[in-house]
């Protein structure tokens, strides 16, 4: 290679602005671009003006501007081939290509895909048709879990603690249509009690390291109530699984998966995202992501100890280094990231409103990621339901738990809304695995 890699990182959230965070860090010294990025980023990444899903816009900038890689953050590009079509200007990507994010893109393919696996996953079955999603609910027990298939934003997942409330989502997605075609199928599935987790594993198709295990919180409220979020807040290393218990349940999925896929002619190149339910008859699969997870990308990748870059290249050309299969990327302390949220997040967030403090001086380990964040008339304001997530790396989770929190104080906008025990100590009697 000469002179410094070229990378662009596509997307314009907090997960993204970790990304180029982490790339502005590494010792390679990258030029990193950011389409259509986001404001907050401008110091680390040129940002250059494109949305995440003009798929044609940026194929033909990344035939013009031959970028080393295109790391690809967002579901939606992935669902709509962006891997496929970097792959015909011979630009490498770190995100599979749209046969394979079908394992996100429809819950369905992958559910089927794990059951013919035999992998651990809750019982389901699938509806086509309002009549008959009602017909498989006659007689269950409550609660039952009703997933619209397709990609929803976090909006495509009910916890139905009564028929009524089943019946409700029926209602909305395969009768009135309110997901458009991502809720026209539907899975429902068995509840699962216990802890929740994410693990996520970068891959060349063939190898795979893993990141440290992740804990997202995806209710808006404190205590896990209220509605489904794209998630609060995250914390890394997650209290459970243990690392050693975390590369034990990666062995079992991820090889298999792998080889499933390969035989199936595909290659997956980028980050497999597996959210998991510790339950006490052991770990379960809730859901496959195609990409990082996000906020956990923002606990994740601070977390580092060894230069991410030469890695993501290694697994988007192929060539993830034989010693490092099924181990961890190295990783060191704790992260804790608190997201601020714009008052009315998630139903109708209410943005413009002015953010004060993102210059307040910032003591090692401390890091404001941008996510729904303007410029306007020389400052910043709210653009959007997840506006920033602070995170805090230190030695102990308490630490960071501490830390992040004290920085949240820094910041202000109306009506800033946040969850006060994001990494917090479980309940006690909460079941774990
Ligand atoms: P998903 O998008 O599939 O991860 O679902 C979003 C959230 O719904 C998960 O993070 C869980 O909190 C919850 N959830 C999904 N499936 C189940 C299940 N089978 N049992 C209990 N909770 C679930
Ligand atoms: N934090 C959950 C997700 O990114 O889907």
């Amino acid at each position: 290679m000469s002179g410094p890699p070229k990378i662009l990182v596509v997307g314009s959230g907090g997960r993204e602005h970790a990304l180029v965070r982490a790339l502005h860090d590494s010792a390679e010294h990258p030029a990193v671009f950011a389409a259509p990025g986001n404001p907050g980023m401008e110091s680390e990444a040129t940002c250059v003006p494109i949305r995440a899903t003009d798929l044609a816009a940026l194929t033909g900038w990344a035939a013009r501007e031959k970028p080393d890689l295109v790391i690809i953050g967002p579901d939606s590009a992935l669902a709509i081939g962006l891997a496929d079509a970097l792959a015909k200007v011979s630009v490498p990507a770190l995100g599979p290509v749209r046969a394979a994010a079908r394992l996100e893109s429809s819950k369905s393919f992958a559910k089927q895909v794990l059951q013919e696996l035999a992998l651990p996953t809750a019982p389901y079955r699938v509806a086509h048709s309002a009549a008959e999603a009602k017909r498989i609910l006659a007689g269950a027990t409550y609660p039952v879990v009703l997933k619209a298939d397709g990609l929803a934003a976090g909006k495509g997942v009910v916890v139905a603690e009564r028929e009524s409330e089943a019946f409700d989502a029926i209602g909305a997605w395969m009768e009135r249509g309110e997901l458009g075609e991502s809720g026209r199928v539907l899975v429902i599935e068995d509840f699962l009690r216990g802890e929740e987790a994410s693990l996520l594993v970068l891959t060349d198709g063939e190898r795979w390291m893993l990141f440290p295990p992740a804990r997202d919180h995806k209710r808006a409220y404190d205590g896990d109530t209220g509605p489904n979020t794209g998630g609060m807040g995250a914390c890394a290393p997650a209290r459970v699984p243990s690392a050693q218990d975390a590369i034990a349940i990666a062995r079992r999925i991820v090889d298999p998966l792998l080889a499933e896929l390969r035989a199936r002619g595909i290659l997956y190149r980028g980050i497999l995202y597996f959210g998991l339910m510790l339950t006490p008859s052991g770990p379960m699969v809730l859901e496959i992501n195609a990409r990082f997870g996000d906020p956990e990308a923002q606990v994740v990748l601070p977390l580092l100890d060894e230069d991410a870059l030469p890695l993501f290249l290694a697994a988007a050309r192929g060539s993830l280094p034989p010693d490092r299969h099924g181990t961890f990327v190295r990783y060191a302390g704790a992260a804790v990231c608190v997201v601020l949220a714009a008052p009315g997040y998630p139903k109708e967030p209410h943005t413009g409103q002015a953010i004060e403090g993102l210059n307040h001086a910032r003591p090692h380990g401390i890091r404001f990621y941008c996510a729904g964040v303007d410029r306007r008339a020389g400052g910043f304001v709210t653009s959007g339901g997840r506006v920033l997530g602070v995170t805090a790396r230190a030695e102990t989770l308490e630490r960071a738990r501490e830390a992040a929190y004290e920085a949240v104080s820094w910041i202000r906008f109306d009506g800033m809304q946040y969850r006060r025990d994001i990494a917090a100590v479980l309940q006690p009697g909460r079941p774990i695995s």
